[in-house]
């Protein structure tokens, strides 16, 4: 019996790939690398000492997708695979939703005709729009989205809960994710975007090796602490952590589960750059420019229902993510 993991060449996967062959996991990978490299694959095996087996297959090509339900027993499917640049899906919605949307309508047929009936989806916090509240609870109102990305997270989100209610035997976790940065201790994983980021963390990281010559700190009129924006980091390998107490949960429980993985606490702009520059001793400049549009001024989790149902709280600190951030910076 093996777990899927979709799209586990990429950033979060790769991370949670590392966790559950340390657990002793029979992991199946499938990726296209349309946002990942095959290298990510080897430094897997070199971190973990274990193996596992990959395909190279798009979610959206069913002939090939299908082969790997027929050569494999699949229990449970963690489904990262997606594309999740927030501006591009302004510029590219029809793109998005077919991969975002169809990836995932071709998986669950797969898994209905295979009778595979577990699956942790990647959600994010983009889901609840602009929040009424701060810190957000599960119980917090979804929608308003504001960009196609967060829209089809909306929407794969409502057809797992249909499938859920459809067949009572289906249980499907929807982990909202917060902010990720970080990077594994190892230095061999961590977030390399091949585009110029959009990301906070990844741009601070461009500046820092001079890759770029400056950031731009998105306003600083909105109402926090220093007028930047405010929002919940969270290191990878806790969030990674946390997939597999989802999966814990979900291989006891069938229905739809609903957790948000942050850590509760809320860091402005200027925060984690005065704390990177702090803690790996480098400079960083930047300047304030005009918002973002689109940018919610604060956005961080009550993460308690994790703690409370999965035994989950995120231990890494905002000073441990920016270290381990730029620990991967500079090995790769
Ligand atoms: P990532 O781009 O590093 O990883 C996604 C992986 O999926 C990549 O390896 C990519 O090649 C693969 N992929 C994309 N479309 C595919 C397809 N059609 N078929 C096969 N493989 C495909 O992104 P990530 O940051 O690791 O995010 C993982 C998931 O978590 C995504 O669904 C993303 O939307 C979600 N998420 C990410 C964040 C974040 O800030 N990083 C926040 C919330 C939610
Ligand atoms: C963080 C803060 C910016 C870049 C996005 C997606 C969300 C989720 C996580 C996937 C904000 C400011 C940023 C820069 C800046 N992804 N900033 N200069 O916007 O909270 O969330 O990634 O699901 O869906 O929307 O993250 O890292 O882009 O921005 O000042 O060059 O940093 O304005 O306040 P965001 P981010």
């Amino acid at each position: 019996m093996s777990i899927l993991v979709t799209g586990g060449a990429g950033y979060i996967g790769s991370h949670t790939v590392v966790e559950l062959l340390e657990k002793g996991e029979e992991l199946v990978i499938v990726d296209n690398f349309v946002n990942s490299k095959p290298e990510v694959l080897d430094k897997l095996r070199k971190i973990t000492n274990k193996d596992f087996k990959f395909y190279e297959v798009d979610l959206l090509d069913e002939e090939n997708l299908e082969k790997v339900f027929q050569e494999n027993d699949i229990e449970s499917v963690i489904h990262f695979a997606g594309l999740k640049a927030v501006g591009e899906s302004v510029q590219k919605p029809i793109e998005y939703y077919h991969n975002n949307i169809t990836g995932t309508l071709v998986l669950l047929k797969l898994m209905k005709k295979y009778n595979c009936k577990r699956i942790v989806f990647s959600s994010s916090a983009t889901v609840y729009g602009d929040p009424e509240i701060v810190p957000i609870t599960e119980k917090c109102k979804v929608g308003n989205t504001t960009n196609p990305y967060g829209t089809s997270k909306l929407f794969i989100e409502r057809i797992l809960q249909d499938v859920c209610f459809s067949d009572k035997e289906f249980s499907v976790a929807l982990l909202r994710y917060f902010n990720p940065i970080g990077a594994h201790k190892s230095g061999l994983l961590g977030e390399d975007p091949n585009d110029i980021p959009n990301n906070l963390m990844p741009y601070i990281l461009g500046v820092a090796k001079g890759k770029y010559e400056i950031l731009n700190v998105f306003g600083n009129d909105y109402p926090t602490k220093d007028g930047t924006g405010v929002r919940d980091y969270i290191h990878v390998v806790d969030l990674a952590k946390g997939h597999l107490k989802a999966l814990d949960k979900i291989r006891k429980e069938a229905g739809t589960q609903i957790y948000n993985l942050g850590t509760g606490n809320g860091y402005s702009v200027l925060e984690l750059v005065e704390t990177f520059k702090r803690v790996n001793n480098i400079d960083v400049k930047y300047r304030i420019t005009d918002r973002r549009p689109g940018d919610i001024a604060v956005c961080y989790a009550d993460p308690s229902k994790a703690k409370q149902e999965l035994g989950w709280v995120a231990e890494y600190g905002v000073e441990e993510m920016c270290k381990d951030s730029w620990n991967f910076a500079v090995n790769n």
